[in-house]
């Protein structure tokens, strides 16, 4: 992260170890490298032989991420293998990789506290900057791109579908009424339009009025939900039987989504679900770092083949 010296809080590091339970000599994928917070919980754990396969759609994370496990883990770096990809594409990158047999994998959805504060990259609505959103700059879709190219119709879709909002006609047509008089640029160009179009006694509600939108956003530039979803049945194929699956979420159309997966994934005798409820920070956590409180974690085990 460029300047920055925000250092992402990773949540609930305990029960993620507690749940995947790595052992020397084990292998593991943290799909979500991040901050390298769990990954290097996992290396703590995985002996002189386990390995690490970290992977990161953001290569300004990654190479922090490097740096930060170089700092703390010495030589004991050379057994993570860093590569700067999606998690939708796990099992091409444990194929090119020869990463066999991975005994569990972990995915913390969405984005970092250093991408939120640091990145530069439009991801808060109370920074001023450009209106970006990507994880990987080698795509071509940016927020700014959706904003002043999509259809209303289109913009409208995501606001409900994505963040959930309950103004996203009012604000799609207000996106629409502006961008004809000038593109909108940056984040606060943008917080500017969302709220002319929600009304005011919304603006002082305990939410942002500009979260939703800033969600939405996100989620489409990312294609986050459309990523999980690719994701999700790789993961059960790379692991090997016994091996274990940790996703978490930090809303409910991602918890959805791995919920239903496991649901029909152990219905067809392919998982065994260790999670009945999804697991979410103690208060102890929620208090030390706020950001933890909509985290909720799925575990699942993969059964051997019949
Ligand atoms: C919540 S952070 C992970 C934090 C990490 N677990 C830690 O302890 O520091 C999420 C990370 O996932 C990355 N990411 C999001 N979507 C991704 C995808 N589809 N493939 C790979 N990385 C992704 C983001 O760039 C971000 O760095």
């Amino acid at each position: 992260m460029k300047g920055s010296k925000i250092v992402h809080i990773s949540v609930l590091q305990k029960e993620i170890i507690q749940y995947l339970s790595p052992r020397p000599g084990d292998n593991f994928i943290d799909g979500t490298c991040g901050g390298a917070g769990h990954t290097l919980d996992i290396l703590k754990n995985i002996g002189e032989e386990g390995k690490i396969l970290a992977l990161d759609l953001d290569s300004h994370a990654l190479a922090s991420a490097q740096e930060r496990v170089a700092a703390a883990g010495g030589s004991r770096q050379n057994q993570i293998v860093f590569v700067n990809e999606n998690f939708a594409r796990v099992a091409q990158v444990v194929e090119a990789n020869n990463f066999r047999p991975v005994k569990g994998i972990l995915v913390d959805l969405g984005m970092s506290s250093d991408q939120l504060e640091g990145s530069g990259r439009g991801f808060s609505f109370l920074r001023d900057e450009p209106l970006d959103m990507r994880f990987s700059i080698k795509q071509d879709l940016t927020a700014a791109a959706i904003v002043n190219q999509w259809s209303g119709q289109d913009i409208e879709e995501i606001l409900r579908a994505y963040g959930e909002e309950r103004f996203a006609r009012r604000i799609s047509q207000q996106i629409i009424n502006s961008r004809r008089l000038k593109t909108i640029l940056t984040t606060q160009e943008l917080v500017r339009v969302i709220a002319r179009a929600v009304p005011a006694r919304w603006q002082h509600a305990r939410i942002h009025f500009a979260t939703r939108t800033f969600q939405a956003l996100r989620i489409a530039v990312n294609d986050e939900l459309g990523n999980l979803k690719n994701f999700l049945p790789q993961a059960v194929d790379v692991l090997e039987p016994g091996g274990r699956l940790a996703v978490i979420s930090f809303h409910s159309l991602e918890d959805r989504i791995v919920k239903r997966f496991f649901q029909e994934k152990a219905g067809a005798g392919q998982l065994e679900i260790l999670t009945k409820r999804p697991i979410t920070p103690g208060d102890q956590e929620q208090q030390l770092n706020p950001r933890s409180r909509s985290a909720k974690l799925r575990v699942a085990a993969k059964l051997p083949a019949p």
